[in-house]
């Protein structure tokens, strides 16, 4: 989503600092870029459509090198109120030129605000809401910036993550939030930042804190004060766990497929703190605490990538744990009317951590009491924060727009939990122990996979002739299925959809003819048998058949062979394939596969 980057502190060309933050998370998707920066007498603003070089260049030539700024806010928008323009770019202003902000998130209430103001006779040069908010603060002054700026928290419905500044405060700067994430950092020699996104404060702060909910930092005077929903507050600051921001794609064409090589040293590292194969331990801590728990429903919460990984989680629950369990979508979830018992257990899937549609899931269970367990890549994030339980992931940071590395260090964990719960319970030692004899060997399978992708490449030069794809499953490669063809959605724009084989003739097949490839999951596991039939089904109108499979299969089209493992294990296989699929096509057909159009990587707006 957008982003924003503020600095203050011993700088005395703050712009360069706001630059130099801005190309680093330029491989996200955003439309415009602005930045203001200040001292004690001026506030200067520029403001840039399409790439940050555009903005470089006219910093160079609006803002005289002369001058000195010793702070700043930078921000990246991606256009959802109001068209691409310069004028929608953030940092906004209100008539007077009293107030400066910049603004994440969505103002639910902006249409009505935005009216009253209008009649009286507020002007607006852009579509945003944002500019609502700084009109809003000239009409509430009262010649106290803290105050004004509380009094118009009052008045809009959030979501926001907000940095205002003023000339009739010079100095001072309040930040304050509800819904989007915004942290809170500094160095050794108290040069001050804020961001909404961890990396973006890499290699700048060594003690972060995250501003919660509710909370407002002030800072004037080079010091800072941090209410909580109105009551001063002393936030914990941590250290900056990630040292370096991860800017090279070495010899791999594309960060995605350096990515997706990441994936069998992420989960060989995720077993090794966490499986101790010779002795058949699961070791992970998170473990400890819930042994004395006896859930009887598992609820799984996710969206995108995320939820794909959670509706694995709840076949393996069946399966392994003998558990009743349920994946849900997140931003469907919220609306539903729940009847579970407290003995559920909802787990919260996310790489960001930030993704704001679980969120607020996870808000509405924690209010109730129920407990919450969160499989999160990015260490601090909220969701880790608010959860009771948790593994990380540790698949390190995932900067790329299309999730691959954080679905099967995902899948890893998940496959632990179930299986930590299903030896308390139903599971057999046998199946427990030939489980993690398969698991100790996905790194490998993996590799070996990866190590020839010609034939898939050469597929992918036959794919790239169609508009329209079908990704077909049965049980445990529904996961799989979905999230290929929302990986070939994503960056190839080509249109696909994940159906069960079973369901096709039940509709589907109306569609199918030669215009239609169909990539089917057939491992060699409990339903091969009822796939190849499918495959009959799809062949007898013309169809073109892909098989994924780890026996060639007669009468498909290609056989796209993998190596053979059990049927709990095979998603973490076929997985790879299906990103394969995706990035192969994506790259003949030209497609900008580490920066897809439309998407962001962390979706912190409702
Ligand atoms: C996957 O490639 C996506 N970019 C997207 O679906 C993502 O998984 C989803 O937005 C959830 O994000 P999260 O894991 O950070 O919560």
């Amino acid at each position: 989503m957008c982003g924003i980057f503020w600095y203050q502190g011993k700088e005395t060309h703050a712009q360069n600092i706001l630059l130099n933050g801005l190309k680093r998370l330029e491989y996200r998707w955003y439309d415009s870029a602005g930045l203001l920066v200040g001292n004690q007498k001026e506030i200067k603003l520029v403001k840039a459509i399409g790439k940050v070089s555009n903005l470089s260049e006219k910093v160079q030539k609006e803002i005289n090198a002369e001058e000195q700024f010793s702070f700043g806010i930078a921000h990246t928008r991606r256009a959802t109120h109001g068209g691409i323009t310069e004028n929608n770019t953030h940092p906004h202003y209100d008539n007077k030129q009293q107030f400066y902000l910049v603004h994440n998130g969505i103002i639910e209430n902006y249409h009505k605000l935005k009216q009253e103001l209008i009649a009286k006779w507020y002007e607006f040069y852009g579509q945003t809401d944002s500019e609502v908010i700084a009109n809003l603060l000239t009409e509430h002054r009262n010649g106290n910036f803290l105050e004004t700026v509380e009094k118009i928290l009052q008045i809009i419905k959030w979501a926001y993550a907000l940095l205002i500044v003023s000339p009739l405060a010079p100095g001072e700067m309040i930040a304050a939030k509800i819904g989007s994430p915004l942290l809170f950092g500094h160095d050794k020699d108290n040069n001050f930042f804020l961001s909404s996104d961890k990396q973006w404060l890499i290699g700048y702060v060594d003690q972060l804190t995250y501003l919660e909910d509710g909370d407002l930092l002030h800072i004037k005077n080079n010091e800072y004060t941090v209410t909580s929903k109105g009551i001063p507050t002393q936030k914990p600051f941590e250290e900056m766990d990630i040292k370096e921001i991860e800017s090279s794609k070495g010899n791999y064409k594309h960060f995605m497929l350096k990515e997706i090589f990441e994936q069998a040293n992420i989960i060989r590292r995720i077993f090794k703190w966490r499986v101790d194969f010779q002795n058949k331990i699961l070791n992970a801590e998170a473990f400890h605490g819930m042994q004395n728990e006896n859930f009887e429903h598992i609820v799984f919460i996710g969206c995108g990538t995320s939820y794909n990984a959670g509706s694995l989680g709840k076949l393996w629950m069946e399966n392994l744990a003998g558990i009743p369990a349920s994946c849900e979508i997140a931003s469907e979830y919220e609306y539903r009317n729940i009847n579970v018992n407290s003995k559920t257990l909802y787990v919260f899937i996310s790489q960001s951590g930030e993704t704001a549609d679980s969120i607020e899931v996870l808000k509405m269970i924690k209010e109730k009491w129920w407990h919450t367990f969160g499989i999160v890549n990015v260490v601090g994030s909220t969701i880790s924060r608010l959860t009771d339980y948790g593994l990380f992931t540790r698949a390190g940071a995932e900067i790329w727009v299309a999730s691959t590395k954080a679905f099967t260090a995902q899948l890893s964990c998940i496959l632990l939990l179930a299986l930590f719960l299903g030896k308390k319970r139903a599971l057999p030692k046998a199946k427990y122990e030939q489980i993690l004899r398969e698991l100790a060997k996905v790194p490998t399978m993996i590799e070996d996979l990866l190590a020839d992708q010609t034939q898939i490449r050469e597929l992918a030069q036959e794919l790239k002739k169609y508009n329209n794809f079908f990704f077909l499953w049965r049980h445990y490669q529904f996961p799989i299925a979905n999230e290929s063809s929302l990986k070939l959605k994503e960056i190839t724009y080509l249109h696909s959809e994940s159906y069960p084989s079973g369901e096709l003739k039940h509709g589907p097949l109306a569609l199918i003819d030669e215009k239609i490839p169909s990539v089917i999951f057939c491992p060699q596991d409990f339903l091969f048998e009822k796939n190849l039939s499918s495959i009959q089904e799809i062949k007898a109108r013309n169809g073109k058949v892909i098989a994924v499979s780890d026996k060639e299969i007669e009468g498909s089209d290609y056989t796209i062979k993998i190596p053979k493992t059990i049927d709990d294990i095979y998603p973490f296989i076929t997985v790879i394939v299906g990103q394969l699929l995706a990035y192969h096509t994506a790259d003949i057909l030209w497609k900008n596969i580490d920066k897809p159009r439309n998407l962001a990587k962390s979706v912190t707006v409702k």
